[in-house]
């Protein structure tokens, strides 16, 4: 639950004034680029007005989605990776700069952007499997009776859970409910899906399974995730590109190529972790010079 609301005027950001925000290294050359960023963040800052403080999340945030990307915002604990997801999904305005998705401004939420939690409550629990898949479709007038049925199960399917279909979520595991927010998510077949942080309360075990069949999902629909984490190495294994973000307040310190996939066990990706790692943790955002040569080529 949030207490705080966002302030939607433009006020001075305390301590963040004299940093420079690192340019993301533009991705020249394929064709993509010369089309419209599916999308567009452009110089975001999120404050957060409570009783006494003025919170300052994110500052000056640029980037660009393209369609097929799988995009990975990484940064450490508060520095604004769910504030930023959150005004993406329309849940909350930006302070200054603006999000589009394709070339719309986002004022507020939509069946064209879903969101998967990190909580494993985000399920009705007086709905099955399929209610649950079911009703985001229903209610938002996307697909009626059979069709909806239809296209539910079609994502249950894709997520493993056809026999759970008819079950309550208090009887699956973490993991599994996961798959039943995946499977809702997708099956409005958004323009993009926001993931926060889907598996980080998982089992280790559980984890690598959920990031592999999300690759495999992929690998099927090719659709565009925005995905967030703290975690380096689920960032390397799951992200096509890779947004850095230094502590709070979160401002933009590189973006990055990830390795081509499946080789997130290989050294190229081990050099790539501790290149990242050391990119969050300096003192300042100047001394991240290598962000360009970290620019692996391939998804
Ligand atoms: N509703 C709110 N009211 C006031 N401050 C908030 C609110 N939500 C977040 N903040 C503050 O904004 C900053 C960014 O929070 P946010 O939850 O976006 O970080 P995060 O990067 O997602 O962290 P984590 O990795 O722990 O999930 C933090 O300093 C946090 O305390
Ligand atoms: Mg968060």
């Amino acid at each position: 639950m949030m207490s705080g609301t966002t302030v939607a005027s433009r006020s001075a950001v305390p301590g963040a004034g004299a940093r420079k925000e690192a340019a993301g290294r533009s991705r020249g050359g394929n064709a993509a680029d010369a089309g419209q960023p599916l999308l567009d963040v452009r110089g975001v800052t999120i404050q957060y007005k409570t009783q006494h403080h003025l919170i300052t999340a994110t500052y000056r945030v640029s980037f660009k989605v393209l369609q097929g990307d799988r995009f990975v915002v990484v940064g450490p604990s508060g520095c604004g990776k769910s504030t930023l997801l959150k005004a993406v999904g329309g849940y909350l305005a930006p302070t200054e700069g603006e999000i589009r998705l394709k070339g719309e401004l986002i004022t507020k939420p939509g069946p064209d952007r879903l969101m998967v939690f990190q909580e494993f409550d985000q399920l009705l629990p007086w709905m099955t499997v399929l209610e649950n898949v079911v009703f985001p479709l229903k209610t938002t007038g996307t697909l009626q009776g059979k069709a909806a049925i239809e296209r539910a199960m079609h994502y249950i399917q894709k997520v493993k859970l056809t026999d759970f279909a008819n079950s309550y979520p208090h009887t699956l595991s973490g993991g599994m409910k996961q798959r039943v927010a995946i499977a809702r998510g997708m099956a409005m077949e958004p323009d993009i899906l926001l993931m926060d942080e889907p598996f980080a309360a998982l089992d280790a075990l559980t984890r690598t399974r959920m990031q592999d069949e999300l690759l495999q999902l992929w690998d099927e629909i090719r659709f565009t995730v925005l995905f967030v984490t703290h975690s380096i190495p689920e960032a390397i294994k799951l992200g096509s590109r890779i947004l850095l973000l230094s502590p709070h307040p979160g401002q933009v310190k590189a973006e990055i190529n990830s390795v081509p996939r499946g080789q997130e066990n290989s050294d190229e990706a081990a050099a790539l972790g501790r290149e990242i790692h050391d990119m969050l943790f300096a003192d300042q955002i100047e001394e991240a010079p290598h962000a360009s040569s970290a620019n692996i080529p391939g998804h």
